[in-house]
């Protein structure tokens, strides 16, 4: 390791008191501290995970206090070849010199629009925009202007947009509960209400029952088709069977899942290919670029539709995602994820039989998670965050699940499996000794909203 300070042990914790000295300067500033919700200090140890990076290389960054850690989050999964590589920097800063937003269009649109074509097996047709969620409410507005209905049908989270966040004015049919516990639509008109509904992760009944109820209405389906499992098999087979068979556009949101698993996305891996998909974060390695691909069929009426954003085709995030796609297909990242992630998983399973806890380390191998079986009267949460805070203390900035990048090396897992042993060792320890919630030094790590599909 090359900390700029001392790696954390436990007799010497890092010093991240410039960290929440920004923190609270922000709080002052920016209404919610930071724009994305998923990079608020509560989503992780409070008052002890670094919160203001300064710089980031590989598979690490440097916070603002000086300190060095091994990064499983990367920016919450847009970043995929490793911070600031140098390809697709290289790519981006040779085109910054040539201009980055032209008054005319770039021809780098047409070229990532066959890329695009070539690896997503759904693509026929393109359009860009800057953000997943921005990506999403335009493939809402496709299918809403292809069938000419104007009902949704979602599962998943698909962003901040009124579209889909009208969804929590209903309430999950089969749970009686809100579909986004955490999400309160404040501000989103009340008028959208009715115009979208939820389904739960693999309730087929429930959304033949939701097409049902709104036969002939329902313009579209969007849905992550996986996140950190595979759905049942032949279960994506029928919904697409059932969209068809009620003319709705099925649409599949590969924001978050597109990408690691394989550069075709989940759709190349199950063989179902939706009308239309959506792709953003890891498609660009941390330069903003999103797009929504789909039939012919289905994107040409696009062009009668008013979809339209002057940074849309920035020559920046065009450069940076045809570059970060053939580096991906170069580097072979579909073999290379695979194999992190598999050592990745014996790792922590390593980490935790030392710990001598039951439990492993499941989900597919581009989201190897710590699962610990854990006693009825055990608050998972407390588990959790305790993990998450000796891990910081460790140098280790990570959930209980760990999203790779192509730069994580061999040292990189054992130095992260080590770090894991210790935690667990601690989590061991509370159980033991009924006192988890004692070796607690902050607040309860707060998730964002209910997700979905996990
Ligand atoms: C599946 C999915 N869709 C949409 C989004 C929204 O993307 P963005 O944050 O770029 O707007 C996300 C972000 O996490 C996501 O995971």
């Amino acid at each position: 390791m090359t900390a700029t300070q001392p790696l954390a042990t436990a007799s010497s914790y890092p010093n991240v008191s410039q960290s929440y000295e920004l923190y609270e300067r922000a709080g002052q500033l920016i209404p919610g501290w930071t724009q994305l919700i998923s990079r608020r200090a509560s989503q992780f140890a409070n008052g002890v995970s670094p919160v203001y990076a300064a710089s980031a290389k590989g598979s690490r960054f440097t916070s603002v206090d000086g300190v060095e850690y091994i990064d499983w989050v990367n920016a919450v999964t847009a970043v995929i070849l490793g911070h600031a590589d140098d390809v697709v920097d290289g790519a981006v800063k040779e085109q910054i010199d040539r201009g980055s937003l032209y008054t005319l269009n770039c021809p780098l649109e047409i070229e990532l629009a066959e890329e695009l074509n070539e690896t997503i097996p759904s693509s026929e047709m393109v359009r860009y925009t800057k953000g997943g969620g921005e990506a999403c409410a335009v493939a809402a507005r496709i299918a809403r202007g292809t069938t000419g209905r104007d009902k949704m049908i979602i599962c998943g989270y698909h962003g901040w947009h009124d579209w889909y966040q009208a969804a929590n004015f209903g309430v999950d049919p089969t749970t009686g509960e809100y579909p986004f516990a955490g999400i309160e639509p404040i501000g989103v008109p009340r008028a959208l209400e009715g115009t979208i509904f939820a389904f739960a992760d693999g309730d087929y009944s429930a959304l033949e029952a939701l097409l049902e109820e709104h036969r002939g209405e329902v313009a579209g389906i969007m849905m992550e088709p996986a996140r950190s499992q595979l759905p049942e098999p032949g279960y994506l087979e029928r919904v697409k069977k059932l969209a068809a068979a009620h003319g709705a556009v099925l649409i599949f949101d590969e924001v978050s899942c597109g990408w690691r698993i394989s550069t075709g996305g989940v759709q190349k891996v199950v063989g179902v290919t939706p009308d239309m998909t959506v792709v953003a974060k890891a498609m660009s390695n941390g330069y903003a670029i999103g797009a929504v691909v789909g039939s012919r069929e289905i994107m040409e009426p696009a062009g009668r539709m008013f979809i339209s954003s002057s940074y849309w085709s920035d020559n920046v995030g065009l450069a940076a995602s045809l570059t970060t796609i053939r580096e991906l297909k170069r580097r072979d990242s579909e073999t290379r994820f695979k194999e992190i992630g598999e050592s990745v998983r014996r790792a922590m399973n390593g980490a935790i039989e030392s710990a001598g806890l039951s439990g492993s380390c499941t989900g597919l191998h581009v989201a190897p998670t710590i699962a610990l079986d854990l006693p009825d009267n055990v608050d998972g949460r407390v588990v959790q965050t305790l993990f998450v805070q000796e891990m910081a203390r460790r140098g280790i900035h990570c959930f209980m699940g760990f999203k790779a990048t192509l730069a994580h090396t061999e040292d990189d897992i054992r130095q992260t499996a080590d770090c894991a042993a210790e935690a667990l060792n601690i989590i061991k320890s509370g159980l033991e000794n009924d006192n988890l919630v004692e070796l607690l030094d902050v607040d309860l790590k707060k998730d964002p909203f209910r997700r979905q599909v996990k």
